[in-house]
């Protein structure tokens, strides 16, 4: 609810900024060229296929936002890199040589992009990263707070532990080092676990792969033994699921606190079952509003717009002072479904609650009209 009510608020200030900008007529500060056109196109490369949100959200909802923000007439250039760091060099080349308006990058691999970012840059293309701080010198960067998004799965884990098991065994599954939020997930959780649980195993999920995720929750429970699990960090969904299957396969009769991020249908129900503890539910529907906004605004010389977009600010390992715009995020447990991703209209209660999840869903207040 909240996440919607900021978006609106937010929209429609810079939409009235847009306004007035087109009432003096000279797109902003001059650094762009010519008058604002609308039949502009908005390249999009997005990283992997196994993250539901990217194919089911981010690339629907910013392609609608560019058609509603330019009357129909802009286009949205759509890549998705399907984990390869190579193939999404490749995708970012092509969108150069096509001559996209601006690039939204959301990265497979932070470091290797930059070179590609540079290209674009040369060649008079903007680039705004989008979720994951590419390298490399872009104009912007729409995210969440994602140190905070590690605080908020570790701090579920250590509240949780500290009225069942305090000081219990916690195994963590990290994310992509490749890519340049896990870090700050990975400190963020630590930042809340670190004293108050015995952190015994932590692994590194090259790609996100939930299938890289299952093993390495296989080996935790031989090394660790299952009975002594208290607590699985999960750092998304994907894999939340994975270490769940895997804690199913070797026969636990009661899953311990796992956790995610992403509020993927599949997690949600999880949530509802009381399998899954909990996930982040990062309004993936506001972050795409923005960056869609944000591209439009660039383009179009809009120049007070775009800055009243991008009020904070952050450094990249290459660059400083890069203008940005953090989304709020939310922890989401069986309490508060109704006024998320419900409220915000990401879900249906008919999507959640099928056949299998209808007397739990019952039992937390979640009815079938
Ligand atoms: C992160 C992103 C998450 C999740 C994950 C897996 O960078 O912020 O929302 O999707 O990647 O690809």
């Amino acid at each position: 609810m909240r996440g919607t009510a900021t978006a609106l608020a937010v929209s429609s200030s810079a939409l009235s900024l847009a306004a007035c900008g087109a009432i003096g007529g000279s797109g902003g500060d001059g650094s762009s060229a010519g008058p604002k056109r609308d039949d502009i196109t908005v390249g999009l490369l997005l990283p992997d296929r196994d993250t539901a949100r990217f194919e089911k959200f981010d690339h629907p909802v910013i392609s609608k936002e560019v058609a509603s923000l330019t009357h129909g007439k802009g286009k949205v250039l759509y890549a998705n890199a399907e984990a390869s760091a190579a193939k999404q060099s490749r995708q970012f080349q092509q969108m150069v040589a096509d001559k996209a308006d601006i690039i939204l990058v959301d990265v497979v691999d932070a470091k290797r992009i930059a070179p590609d970012v540079q290209k674009s840059k040369d060649a008079g293309i903007p680039v705004i990263a989008y979720d994951r701080l590419a390298q490399g010198p872009i104009d912007a960067y729409v995210s969440h707070d994602n140190e905070l998004v590690g605080q908020v799965q570790g701090r579920a884990i250590a509240e949780t532990l500290a009225a069942k098991a305090p000081g219990g065994k916690v195994v963590m599954m990290n994310g992509d080092p490749a890519d340049p939020n896990t870090a700050q997930f990975k400190e963020g959780a630590l930042s809340r676990l670190q004293g108050k649980v015995d952190i015994v195993k932590q692994y590194d999920t090259d790609k996100w792969s939930p299938a890289v995720a299952k093993a390495h929750m296989k080996q935790a429970i031989q090394s660790v033994g299952l009975d002594h699990i208290a607590a699985v960090y999960a750092a998304n969904d994907g894999m939340a699921g994975a270490v769940i299957d895997a804690l199913k396969e070797a026969g636990a009769s009661r899953i311990p606190p796992v956790t995610g991020q992403d509020a993927n249908l599949d997690a949600v129900q999880r949530i509802v079952a009381g399998e899954q503890y909990m996930t982040v539910y990062k309004s993936f529907i506001d972050e795409a509003t923005y960056a869609a906004q944000m591209a439009v605004n660039k383009v179009q010389g809009h120049d007070i717009a775009f800055d009243a977009l991008t009020r904070d600010h952050v450094d990249s390992p290459t660059q400083k002072n890069i203008p940005a715009m953090h989304v709020p995020v939310v922890s989401l447990t069986k309490d508060n479904i109704k006024n998320t991703v419900i409220a915000d209209g990401v879900y249906t209660v008919q999507q959640i609650c099928t056949p299998t999840y209808a007397a739990q869903c019952a039992a937390i207040g979640l009815k079938l009209k």
